[in-house]
């Protein structure tokens, strides 16, 4: 059967105008990548997960996460942790910031967050979980959607115990990966609970995990009756990977991919300040360059210079022409933030 990926659906009230999701994960889904994600036919994107703690502290850096551009929309911002009274001021505080949908991680494997109750923890603790997303809903009026693995253990099945019950407490809709939490990121995503976690709810179910191609997201979609497909990995510097999945098969030119890794450095400086964003974007250019796009050398290369200026430099050295393709894509950006919780933008980075 074949499935159109550019059909709308919706979460609530906000309607998505296509079945493709941008996943978040934390240490890659910055604004750069998010707005890069709906360019390239992403019609969600997500923030990767926020510490409910943190936005209750007011602590700087985590209010940083809660910066949104005018073009990100829609956009589900996501929170983690397990007070229920916490979880529901910091759904407040996304919902204050502009997201459009607040969405609830209990999918976390990390032992750092499931030790302090959250995560995928919580999918161990049905009465808790629900408790939060009740918290959550009664705080709102965003549509709340929960993101979970398939439980904490291999072969656990505990995501289609929850999975309604998350519902019944205000989920307007559910995304599931369906690895245990123990697996991490090994073996493969067992879509057949996906299709099992469908039949039991009557909200939209989103299937994440192992989304790499549009055959592939085609068959996922059509095999669970899922809404949309979720992706992450693929997408991680590789936004062609989106595109592709939307049906357009064209591979990026050379300039291409300078010119986008070059338009995400300028805008991951300006989001995280240029000390930060040296450590965090050196993942991304073999992100970018690998596929055989660029030499194995060059790729070392730009990890040992000291600055970003001489990174950018000899990016642009390498491709000439992306100086062209990285002044059309620049003019095609909405220009100006929309300002955070009346707070000046300055201070969440750099400037
Ligand atoms: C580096 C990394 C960070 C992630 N961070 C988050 C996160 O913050 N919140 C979340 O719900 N899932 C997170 N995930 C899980 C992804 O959203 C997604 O469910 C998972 O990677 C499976 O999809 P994929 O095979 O398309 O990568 C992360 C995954 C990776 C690889």
């Amino acid at each position: 059967m074949q499935v159109d990926l550019n059909e709308s659906w919706r979460i609530g009230a906000v309607e998505i105008p296509s079945r493709l999701v941008l996943a978040p994960m934390a240490g890659v889904s910055v604004q750069a990548f998010r707005r890069q994600g709906r360019r390239f036919g992403a019609g969600l994107v997500c923030s990767e997960m926020v510490s409910c703690a943190g936005l209750s502290h007011k602590n700087e850096r985590t209010l940083g996460y809660l910066r949104i551009a005018a073009d990100e929309h829609p956009l589900a911002v996501q929170i983690f942790g397990a007070e229920p009274g916490v979880m529901a001021e910091a759904a407040r505080m996304v919902e204050d910031a502009g997201a459009d949908i607040v969405d609830i991680n209990f999918g976390c494997p990390v032992r750092k967050v499931t030790k302090t109750g959250a995560g995928a923890h919580c999918l161990e603790e049905p009465a808790r979980a629900c408790a939060i997303v009740e918290a959550v809903a009664n705080a709102i009026s965003l549509p709340l959607s929960v993101k979970m693995r398939r439980g904490l253990a291999n072969g656990s099945r505990t995501c289609l115990e929850v999975g309604p019950q998350l519902v019944d407490a205000g989920a307007a809709s559910l995304t599931l990966h369906p690895r245990s939490a123990k697996q991490m990121y090994t073996g493969e995503a067992d879509h057949s609970l996906t299709a099992e976690l469908v039949e039991l709810v009557d909200v939209p179910v989103i299937a994440s995990g192992d989304i790499t191609s549009r055959a592939r997201a085609q068959t996922v979609l059509a095999t669970t009756g899922a809404a949309a497909v979720m992706v992450g990995r693929a997408a991680q510097g590789n936004p062609w990977a989106l595109s592709q999945i939307m049906g357009e098969d064209a591979e990026p030119s050379r300039e291409e991919v300078v010119a986008e890794l070059v338009l995400f450095m300028r805008e991951t400086i300006r989001e995280l300040g240029e000390h930060r964003a040296t450590g965090f974007l050196k993942k991304f250019y073999a992100w970018y360059l690998g596929r055989g796009r660029f030499p194995k050398p060059f790729k070392q290369e730009l990890v040992q210079l000291q600055t970003l200026d001489e990174v950018e430099q000899r990016l642009l050295a390498a491709a000439p022409g992306a100086r062209f393709v990285l002044e059309r894509l620049e003019d095609e950006l909405p220009q100006g933030d929309e300002v955070l919780l009346d707070l000046p933008i300055s201070i969440y980075g750099g400037g």
